[in-house]
C-alpha cells in the first residue's frame, strides 16, 4: 500500500474513534480523558491526514519504503502517546512511560519527515 493511502485510511479510523471517545466524555460529563482525546484526533486524525496529502502530491515518495515506515513509526508513537497520557489522566501515573517513549517517538518520526520533505522539495527546487 502507498504511504499516502495507509495515512488516509488510519486517519480515519483514529477520527472514529476519537470522536467516540469524545461523544462518551460528553455524555457521562466526565471530561478527564481530554488531553488523551485531543491527543487522539490531532495525531492520529489531523497530522495524519496532512502527512497523506503530502506523500499523494509527491508520487515518487509515496512509493518508498521510507515513507511507508514514517506512517508506521507515526501510527505506533500516537497510540503509545494516547494510551500513556489517557492512564495518566485517569489516575494511574504508571502511564507516564508510555507517554515519555510515545513523545520522543512522535518528534523523531517528526524530523524523519521534515528531513523527507527537504530532500523532496530540494529535488523540486533542483528539477
Ligand atoms: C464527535 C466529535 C467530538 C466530540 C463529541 C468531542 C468532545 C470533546 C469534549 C467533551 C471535550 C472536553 C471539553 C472540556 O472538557 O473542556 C473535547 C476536548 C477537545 N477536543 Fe474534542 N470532540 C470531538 C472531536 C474532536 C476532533 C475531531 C478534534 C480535533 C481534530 C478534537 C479536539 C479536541 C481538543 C483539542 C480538545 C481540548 C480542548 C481544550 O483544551 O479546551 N475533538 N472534545
Amino acid at each position: 500500500m502507498k504511504a499516502s493511502s495507509l495515512s488516509f485510511v488510519i486517519a480515519v479510523l483514529a477520527g472514529l474513534v476519537g470522536m467516540s471517545w469524545g461523544i462518551v466524555m460528553a455524555v457521562s460529563h466526565d471530561h478527564a480523558a481530554m488531553p488523551a482525546h485531543a491527543h487522539l484526533n490531532l495525531l492520529g486524525w489531523v497530522s495524519l491526514f496532512l502527512f497523506g496529502i503530502y506523500y499523494r502530491l509527491h508520487p515518487v515518495l509515496d512509493r518508498t519504503m521510507m515513507a511507508r515506515a514514517q506512517v508506521g513509526v507515526w501510527v505506533a508513537g500516537t497510540i503509545l502517546l494516547t494510551v500513556g497520557v489517557g492512564m495518566i489522566h485517569s489516575g494511574r501515573p504508571s502511564g507516564e512511560p508510555f507517554a515519555a517513549i510515545g513523545s520522543i517517538i512522535v518528534l523523531a518520526d517528526m524530523l524523519l519527515f521534515g528531513w523527507l520533505v527537504l530532500r523532496q522539495e530540494r529535488a523540486a527546487t533542483a528539477a
